[in-house]
C-alpha cells in the first residue's frame, strides 16, 4: 500500500500536523446543563440499537474486591462483514448518545470497512453508575486509569464472546475520550490495533491560561476590532464592579437573576466575569461544527455572530455589545436570567445523589480535573482579552469547596498523570492525532508528526472535534481533507480486506 502523492505532500507541508475529538466537553469549568450539552433524544427515535449493560469490575486494581456494576454500552452490527474490524467509540465526561451508532464519520468508515461498532459509556457518567452515590468516598473509583481498564475488560470479553478474536480493534474518541483513545493504544497495544484521537489534550496542566489566548487569536481572525472591543468591554465591566452605582446597573444590562451589590462575595463577581467570558470561550470552541445532529442547541451562533455584535455600526458602548452577546446566548439556551452567584454555581455540583442532572457529569468531571488533569481555563495570561478576575485560585478553591481536596492533591495528581501517560512524549504508533487550530484545546494536543506511524493533522480553521461529526456540504475543505487523510491511515492499518 502506498500513499497517493497528494497526501504525502500534504503531510509534509507545514500546516499539516495531527490530533482528533468527541461528543461533549466541559473541560475546565462545568457550566451547567444548558450550554454545550447535547440534548439527547431516546435511541428509538433514531432507529439506533437499544442500550445494553455489561457487568464491569468496580476496582481493577484490587483483585480482592470482585464487586461489579452495570456499565452501559451499545452495539451496531448491521455493517459487520466477516473478518471486518471492531470499532469502539470511547465514552467521555457525559451521557453517551446512541445517535452516534447511525451517524458520524466513523459510521461512514464502518460501512466501508465492514466494522462492528461499540460505544462504551464512561464509568460515572450517563447511566453508568458504579456506586450508589457521588460522595467523595465513591468518587475514588473514578479515574482515567479505571476507565482504560474498563475498556480493556469490555473489549476482551466482547471480542471473545462474539468470536471476533482475530479482528483488528480501532478506538475512536474526541476531547477527553480522544486522550483515552491515545492512552489506550499506548497502554494496551495488545488489545487495540489502531486509534484515532481527536482534539485530545495530551498534557495535564494546572493553569491552562493558553486557552483564553487561543480564544483571542481565533476572535482576531474574524476581526481584530472584535478583540479590542471585548477588551474594552472587560475594562468597563471591571470598572463598573468597583463602583456601587454602576454595579447596580449591571443587573438589567446583563439580565442577572439578582442585583450586584455589596452583599456579593468576591467569588460571585469572579464567577460573573468568568461566565461572561465563557460565552465567547464556548462559541469559539464549537465554531461552525455539526453538533446540531445530536441535539446541541444554538449551533448557528458562531465567532462571526459574536464579532458582528461586538463591532457593527451603532452608538452602543463595548459593554452594551458585550451584554447583547450575553442576551443572545441566554435566549438561545432558554435561560431567563444569568444566575451568577458562586453558591448557585456550586449547588448543583455539590449534589451527591444520582439524578438526571448529576448523571450529566458536572460534579464528576470537576472531580477528575481536581485529581488528574487541572485544565483550568484561567484569566492568568497577559495576552488574553478578558478581565483578569478568574485566576487559578478561583478554580483550585472549587476543589476544596466541593471535595475537600487541597492544591497539593491537585499538583500531585497532575504530575502523576503526566508521569503515567508520558504527556507529549508518550510512545505510541498506529494513531492519528487530529486537532483544529481555532480550538483552544489544540494548545495541549499533539499537533506534530509523532513518529513513523503516528501522523498529526492540524486542521486550519477548524473547531473542537469537527472531523468526527457527520459530513455536510458546508464543511470547510480543510475538514473534508482531514477526513480523507484519516481514512487513508485507517485503510493502511486495518482496511485491506472488507471493502465493498
Ligand atoms: C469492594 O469495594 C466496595 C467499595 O469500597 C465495598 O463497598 C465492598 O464492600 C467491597 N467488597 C469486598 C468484597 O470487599
Ligand atoms: C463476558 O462477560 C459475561 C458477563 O460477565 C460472561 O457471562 C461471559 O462468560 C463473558 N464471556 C467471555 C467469553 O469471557
Ligand atoms: C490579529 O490579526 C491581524 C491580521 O488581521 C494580525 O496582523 C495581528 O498580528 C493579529 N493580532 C494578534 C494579537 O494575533
Ligand atoms: C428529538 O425528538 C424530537 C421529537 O421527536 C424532535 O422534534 C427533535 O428534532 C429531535 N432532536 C434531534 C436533535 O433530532
Ligand atoms: C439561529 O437559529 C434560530 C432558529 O432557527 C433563529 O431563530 C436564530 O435567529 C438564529 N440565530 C442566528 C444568530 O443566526
Ligand atoms: C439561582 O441559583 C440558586 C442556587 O442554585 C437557586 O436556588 C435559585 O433559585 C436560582 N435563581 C434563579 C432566579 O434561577
Amino acid at each position: 500500500m502506498h500513499s497517493p502523492p497528494v497526501l504525502a505532500f500534504l503531510l509534509i507541508a507545514s500546516s499539516w500536523n495531527a490530533a482528533y475529538g468527541s461528543s461533549h466537553f466541559f473541560q475546565g469549568k462545568y457550566r451547567g446543563s444548558l450550554k454545550g450539552l447535547p440534548a439527547s433524544n431516546h435511541s428509538t427515535s433514531y432507529g439506533a440499537p437499544g442500550e445494553q449493560y455489561f457487568p464491569q469490575k468496580l476496582d481493577h486494581f484490587n483483585e480482592a474486591n470482585v464487586t461489579t456494576w452495570p456499565q452501559r454500552f451499545w452495539v451496531q452490527d448491521k455493517f459487520h462483514k466477516p473478518k471486518g474490524p471492531v470499532f469502539v467509540m470511547i465514552g467521555g465526561e457525559g451521557p453517551e448518545n446512541p445517535i452516534w451508532l447511525t451517524q458520524g464519520q466513523w459510521i461512514g468508515w464502518a460501512e466501508k470497512f465492514g466494522a462492528i461498532c461499540f460505544i462504551l459509556e464512561h464509568r460515572f457518567y450517563g447511566k453508568s453508575h458504579p456506586t450508589p452515590d457521588l460522595s467523595v468516598e465513591s468518587l475514588q473509583f473514578l479515574s482515567s486509569e479505571q476507565a482504560l481498564a474498563d475498556l480493556a475488560n469490555f473489549i476482551t470479553n466482547q471480542t471473545a464472546a462474539r468470536n471476533l478474536k482475530d479482528s483488528k480493534v480501532v478506538t475512536f474518541g474526541g476531547s477527553y475520550p480522544g486522550s483515552l483513545s491515545a492512552w489506550f493504544r499506548s497502554k494496551y497495544p495488545h488489545i487495540v490495533h489502531a486509534a484515532i484521537s481527536s482534539s485530545a489534550p495530551m498534557v495535564a496542566v494546572e493553569d491552562f491560561a493558553d486557552y483564553a489566548v487561543v480564544v483571542k487569536n481565533s476572535l482576531n481572525r474574524s476581526s481584530p476590532q472584535c478583540v479590542q472591543n471585548v477588551q474594552a468591554a472587560n475594562d468597563a465591566l471591571q470598572a463598573a464592579l468597583k463602583n456601587p452605582d454602576s454595579a447596580k446597573k449591571l443587573q438589567d444590562l446583563f439580565q442577572l437573576c439578582t442585583p450586584v451589590s455589596n452583599e456579593n462575595s468576591k467569588k460571585d463577581l469572579e464567577n460573573l466575569v468568568e461566565s461572561l467570558a465563557g460565552n465567547f470561550m464556548e462559541v469559539v470552541q464549537y465554531n461552525r461544527d455539526n453538533r446540531a445532529f445530536e441535539g446541541a442547541q444554538a449551533t448557528n451562533i458562531t465567532i462571526d455572530t459574536l464579532c458582528d455584535i461586538m463591532t457593527h455600526d451603532s452608538t452602543d458602548t463595548a459593554l452594551q455589545r458585550y451584554a447583547r452577546v450575553n442576551s443572545l446566548l441566554l435566549s438561545a439556551t432558554s435561560q431567563e436570567c444569568l444566575n451568577f452567584t458562586y453558591e448557585s454555581f456550586l449547588e448543583p455540583l455539590a449534589n451527591t445523589e444520582w439524578t438526571d442532572e448529576t448523571s450529566a457529569g458536572g460534579r464528576q468531571w470537576t472531580y477528575q480535573t481536581c485529581t488528574e488533569f487541572g485544565f483550568f481555563q484561567t484569566s492568568d495570561s497577559n495576552n488574553q482579552p478578558f478581565a483578569p478576575m478568574f485566576p487559578l485560585k478561583f478554580f483550585v478553591d472549587q476543589c476544596r469547596d466541593l471535595f475537600g481536596l487541597s492544591e497539593e492533591v491537585l499538583k500531585n495528581g497532575i504530575t502523576e498523570t503526566n508521569t503515567y501517560y508520558g504527556g507529549r512524549d508518550l510512545k505510541v504508533d498506529h494513531i492519528v492525532f487530529v486537532n483544529g487550530d481555532i480550538d483552544p484545546w489544540h494548545a495541549l494536543g499533539i499537533t506534530k508528526r509523532h513518529g513513523h506511524n503516528a501522523p498529526a493533522v492540524l486542521i486550519k480553521g477548524a473547531a473542537h472535534c469537527s472531523d468526527m461529526y457527520p459530513s455536510r456540504d458546508e464543511d470547510i475543505p480543510e475538514v473534508k481533507l482531514a477526513r480523507v487523510i484519516i481514512e487513508f491511515f485507517l485503510r493502511k492499518w486495518i482496511g485491506w480486506f472488507a471493502e465493498a
